[in-house]
This record gives C-alpha cells, sequence and structure tokens, in this order.
C-alpha cells in the first residue's frame, strides 16, 4: 500500500475594520483595501439590499460616484434585491445573485460587495462562496447583529429542509467594513435585539465587557449612538478574535462557544416560521441555558438573574409560547432542537453552560425534565 498525508496550511486574513460614511469621497479606506498594489485592475460588484437602499436614498449615487473615482477599480453596477429571513429561504434572489456575477463576469480575483442585514449577506456571500468556487467577498453589514457577531463570521448559508443554514459554507471575506452609520436606520427593535450577540459573546468569553454591558444597559435601551457603535465594536472584536485565535476557526470540532443558547434558539425560529426573530430566538434560548447551568450549580442564583436581567432591560424575551408546542409523544418540541444542533454540526452533542459571567463549560448531555424546570422558570420571571 502507498500513501501518505500532507499538510495543507492556510494562513488567511481576516480584515476588519471600523469607520463612518465608507462611500463618503473623503473616505479612500475602502478602495485601499480592495486595490491591487501590482497594478491589476479587479472588478467590483456591489450587491445592495432593498430595505438599505431605502433608508440612504443617496447611497446607490454614492457608490457609483466612489468607484468610479478609483483607478485601480473597474465598477460593474449595484444590483438592488429583497432581504430579511425570507431572502435565505427565497432561491430566486441567490438565482439573481449568480445571473450577476456572470453577467458581468466576475472572477476570482473581483469583489462582490454587499451591503445589507445578516441575512442579505447570509444569501449573497452563498452566491459569492459558490461562483466559481468562491469569488472575494465583501461585508458591509448594516445590522446590529450583523456588524456585531454574523457579520464578522467566516460562514455564510440559507435554508433548506425547513432548516437554517443548511446549505451553506465556511468562506472567510475578503474584508468586513463596519459603518457605523448604517446602524442609526434600522427599525429600534432590531437596533437593539442585535445587542443579544454582545451579551453572549461577553458571557463566554469577556468577563469585563459583560460589566460594561450591565452599567451601560440603560443607554443601549435608549440606543444612544455611542454606545451602541461601542457595545457593537467590542463584540465584533470578541468574535473575531474567537474566529482567528480560539483554534477551530471552521468549526471541525464539537465545541462552539459562539453558539451559547442557540440549540433552542435555531428550533424555536423553526417552530414559530421564522416569526421570531434570530435575536428574540438567542436571548430565550440564551435565558434557558443560563437557568440550567445555575439549576446544575455552576453559576450562583444572584449571577443567573443579573443575566435574565440584562435580556429583560433590553427588552429582550426570556420565554415565547412556541415552548408550549408539543409533539404525539407530549414531549415539547424545542427538546428535539437539541438533537438537530448535534446533526447539524456532527459529532458529540456539545452545548455550552456557564461556570461564570464570562467563562462557559462545554457539557455532552442535557436533562429534560429540568430543563421544563427552566423553561417554566423563565415564563415565572417574565411573567414577574
Ligand atoms: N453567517 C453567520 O455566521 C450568521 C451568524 C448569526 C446570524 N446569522 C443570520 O443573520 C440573520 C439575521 O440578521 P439580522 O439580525 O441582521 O436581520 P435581517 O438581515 O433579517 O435584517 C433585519 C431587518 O432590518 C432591515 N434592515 C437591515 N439593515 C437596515 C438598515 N440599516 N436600515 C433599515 N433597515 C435595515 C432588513 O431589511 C430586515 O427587515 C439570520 O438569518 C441569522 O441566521 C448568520
Ligand atoms: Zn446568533
Amino acid at each position: 500500500m502507498n500513501g501518505k498525508d500532507y499538510t495543507i496550511s492556510l494562513n488567511i486574513q481576516h480584515r476588519i475594520r471600523f469607520t463612518r460614511d465608507a462611500f463618503s469621497g473623503d473616505n479612500r479606506m475602502l478602495e485601499k483595501l480592495l486595490t491591487d498594489e501590482g497594478g491589476r485592475v479587479s472588478k467590483v460588484l456591489v450587491f445592495i439590499e432593498h430595505a438599505v437602499a431605502e433608508a440612504f436614498p443617496e447611497l446607490e449615487t454614492q457608490v457609483e460616484d466612489y468607484f468610479a473615482a478609483s483607478e485601480g477599480l473597474e465598477f460593474r453596477g449595484v444590483r438592488l434585491d429583497a432581504g430579511a429571513e425570507e431572502c435565505k429561504r427565497d432561491e430566486q434572489v441567490l438565482q439573481r445573485v449568480w445571473d450577476a456575477i456572470e453577467e458581468e463576469k466576475v472572477d476570482r480575483h473581483s469583489y462582490v460587495l454587499c451591503i445589507g442585514g445578516g441575512a442579505f449577506l447570509d444569501v449573497v456571500g452563498f452566491g459569492a462562496a459558490t461562483a466559481h468556487r468562491g469569488v472575494r467577498f465583501v461585508r458591509l453589514p448594516t445590522t446590529t447583529l450583523s456588524q456585531d457577531d454574523s457579520g464578522v463570521g467566516v460562514k455564510n448559508g440559507i435554508n433548506a429542509f425547513d432548516k437554517k443554514n443548511w446549505l451553506g459554507s465556511f468562506a472567510v471575506p475578503y474584508a468586513v467594513i463596519n459603518d457605523f452609520n448604517f446602524l442609526h436606520t434600522q427599525p429600534e427593535g432590531i437596533r437593539r435585539d442585535g445587542l443579544v450577540e454582545a451579551v453572549k459573546v461577553a458571557l463566554v468569553r469577556d468577563p469585563a465587557f459583560f460589566l460594561w454591558l450591565e452599567d451601560n444597559v440603560k443607554s443601549l435601551f435608549e440606543l444612544k449612538a455611542e454606545v451602541l457603535e461601542e457595545a457593537v465594536e467590542r463584540s465584533a472584536i470578541q468574535h473575531a478574535e474567537h474566529i482567528a485565535q480560539g483554534g477551530d476557526p471552521f468549526e471541525t470540532g464539537s465545541s462552539r462557544p459562539l453558539d451559547f443558547g442557540h440549540w433552542a434558539a435555531h428550533k424555536l425560529e423553526q417552530l414559530t416560521d421564522f416569526d421570531l426573530s434570530h435575536a428574540e430566538a438567542v436571548s430565550v434560548g440564551i435565558a434557558l441555558d443560563t437557568v440550567y447551568s445555575w439549576k446544575t450549580n455552576r453559576i450562583s442564583e444572584k449571577d443567573a438573574h443579573r443575566v435574565l436581567d440584562i435580556l429583560d432591560n433590553l427588552g429582550l424575551p426570556l420565554y415565547h409560547a412556541a415552548y408550549e408546542l408539543r409533539g404525539e409523544d407530549g414531549r415539547r418540541k424545542v427538546i428535539a432542537g437539541l438533537e438537530e444542533f448535534r446533526e447539524h454540526l456532527g459529532g458529540q452533542l456539545t452545548v455550552l453552560l456557564l461556570k461564570g459571567l464570562g467563562e462557559g463549560e462545554d457539557v455532552h448531555e442535557l436533562d429534560e425534565a429540568l430543563l421544563d424546570e427552566c423553561i417554566l422558570y423563565n415564563k415565572a420571571y417574565e411573567e414577574k
């Protein structure tokens, strides 16, 4: 028998920038990032989500003017399309992304630049990752959640078989530009709810950030621009650092701390036919796994209440009626989320619980009766 194991080492840049007015004439940061130092001209094709184009009526022209003034880049136009969760299950949107990439002859040395919320970025990102086996993808996230979490991540995906992100790939974007200006036009609920991922990342890896979030919860609830931006930036950096330095950027292992609270969240999103947003569902899921952490003596009652209170003070839910949905065997349907979470990841079931406010611990089994007790606890706590 012949054969040998080869090691393929990858060294990938994950470029993350924070700015304002990325397309104003005197902000050439984006141009510098995309321009090839060797003088080769690269094409740029831009996708903008409808809702963002509506909130910023000048944006399309600004983008056009910006690239018209860039010598090293060949602008191939702007395509507007629909976003929000619906676009992740509408195959037409993905098809239009592929069509545009083909029509504009975008190749692996060209850029697809995408401006929109997390759902839109996921679809366009999947289109870009699969066209020609991957064209360069630049994200400009426009929601709190996509700037503080998903946009700086290395995944894309669309829904299939009624399941979240069943189709998708790991693909490190060429660059991520968090332009704070986009944050302030989102509907208030969405602007606030996206902070749940900041709470999550603080809980699993940054105790000082959790304290800061607690101290600033009132201003965050009021959506004071400065604190919102600081929360977004700190959260984005924590997410990026975990991905770059956590040792498992493409999630080949079973442990996924950034998915704290997400096993129940994904199932609740599905059970509500995505009526419950990702952010709201994550809040309910964090509340559940936090109380479970307390009931299994990993954290104190007081600390569990601090977590429930910060979510509540941000106007986020701790409980949802979809918990009441039961299968023929009488079991809560949400419990099936545990098995689906394991299937999605493969390998051994691994769920992160808290052993401090800023520190997690992987476990491989959850007790159904205790989960039930925690769900009821959160229902009562929310009603108080
Ligand atoms: N790829 C990943 O790693 C990853 C991680 C976490 C979440 N996600 C996905 O992200 C999605 C949620 O993203 P989201 O919270 O950004 O929601 P979203 O993309 O659904 O956007 C929320 C709403 O805000 C609108 N909008 C977006 N930006 C706006 C702006 N600046 N002004 C006005 N309106 C604006 C959108 O049209 C939409 O109606 C989910 O599909 C979730 O699964 C992906
Ligand atoms: Zn999430």
